[in-house]
């Protein structure tokens, strides 16, 4: 690491230590109006849905009398997730394996969403992952790209033009202060070169591309009652900072948040559909800010239209 980027990595922690960890959270909330969740009647879809801020929704959505579908990999977390409902004296959670990294795994999932033709009032797109080290998919793509953003696109699109998310659905995207150091770069967004693949670098940008695409459906789907947001979560100790990020976990984790405090922007978004203006904005601690925190990551070759068209390049290519 030269010391360029040591002074760029220091300029970010100094800036966002406060802000992003518990002590922001519960600065800002004492200024909250009460809020509080009702879904009843609703149905959510949560990707992601069996661990962290993904578990999260599930649980508060279903206290909150919505009916929820969690999607996630692994079939005995989803497990877990059905006997902690039941132990808390839930009901309504229905639950769907699927790996988001695989677009014809993410493809089996949307049909079988389509066959039951339950109309989805939220979707959460939450699943992401940091990976230390580079995977490839069984399809030939680095793993996190899948996870992170093409799955998003691929099932939201899909839910849409299958009129299953339509006039009054909701759908929040789940990015990070991450995507804060990158500009929209689509040549950076599924890197399967060992020699440039930086696990980090490569969630920054794919954390950016979920800032951009939230504008773009906004302007695409806003005319048809579909509200989109976007909006990161802050700094929570979920498993994935435990296995993503050892060192910065070990030194805030007791200012760290709580699953809660980095769900509720996500949650709060869902019950009170904030109007916003239609700019590349981000939604964070229950406000609207820029998506920029750096002059820098305006500049870029790059456009919605650039980002949209590399996305559907990927999905017309099939599982490969
Ligand atoms: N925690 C934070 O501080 C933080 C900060 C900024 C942004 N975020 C964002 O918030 C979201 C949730 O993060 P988190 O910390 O709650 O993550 P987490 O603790 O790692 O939980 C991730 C969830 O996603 C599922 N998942 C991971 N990869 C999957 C795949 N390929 N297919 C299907 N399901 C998959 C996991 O289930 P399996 O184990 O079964 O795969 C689990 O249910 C992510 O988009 C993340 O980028 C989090």
């Amino acid at each position: 690491m030269n010391l360029q980027q040591l002074k760029k990595i220091a300029a970010f922690y100094g800036r966002f230590t406060l802000s992003f960890t518990q002590v922001g959270y519960l600065a800002r909330r004492v200024f909250w109006p009460s809020f509080t969740p009702s879904f009843s009647g609703q149905h959510w879809l949560v990707t992601g849905g069996s661990g962290g801020l993904g578990r999260e929704m599930v649980m508060t959505a279903l206290r909150a009398g919505a009916t929820v579908t969690a999607a996630a990999r692994s079939a005995d977390k989803l497990r877990a997730l059905e006997a902690d409902v039941k132990a808390a004296g839930l009901s309504g959670l229905d639950t769907e394996c699927c790996d988001f990294t695989l677009t014809a795994d993410t493809q089996r999932l949307v049909e079988r969403l389509l066959a039951k033709g339950r109309r989805i009032d939220a979707l959460m797109n939450n699943v992401g992952v940091l990976n230390d080290d580079l995977t490839i998919t069984a399809e030939g793509r680095e793993a996190s790209f899948g996870s992170n953003i093409l799955s998003h696109y691929q099932l939201t699109e899909a839910l849409v033009a299958g009129g299953l998310l339509g006039r009054g659905s909701v759908v929040v995207n789940v990015t990070s202060g991450g995507g804060y150091n990158v500009p929209l770069m689509t040549s950076m967004l599924n890197v399967t070169d060992p020699a440039r693949y930086n696990g980090t670098v490569a969630y920054g940008f794919h954390k950016r591309g979920q800032m951009v695409l939230n504008q773009h459906w906004r302007d695409t789907y806003g005319a048809r009652g579909i509200d989109f947001y976007v909006m990161h979560p802050g700094w929570s100790d979920t498993a994935g900072v435990k296995r993503s990020l050892p060192r910065f976990r070990k030194i805030l984790r007791p200012i760290l948040r709580d699953e809660r405090s980095g769900a509720d922007t996500a949650i709060w978004l869902a019950g009170t559909r904030p109007k916003q203006p239609e700019q590349e904005l981000v939604w964070f601690d229950r406000k609207v800010r820029s998506a920029h925190a750096y002059e820098r990551t305006r500049t870029t070759k790059d456009t919605p239209a650039t980002l949209v068209a590399f996305l559907q390049r990927e999905l017309d290519k099939g599982p490969r």
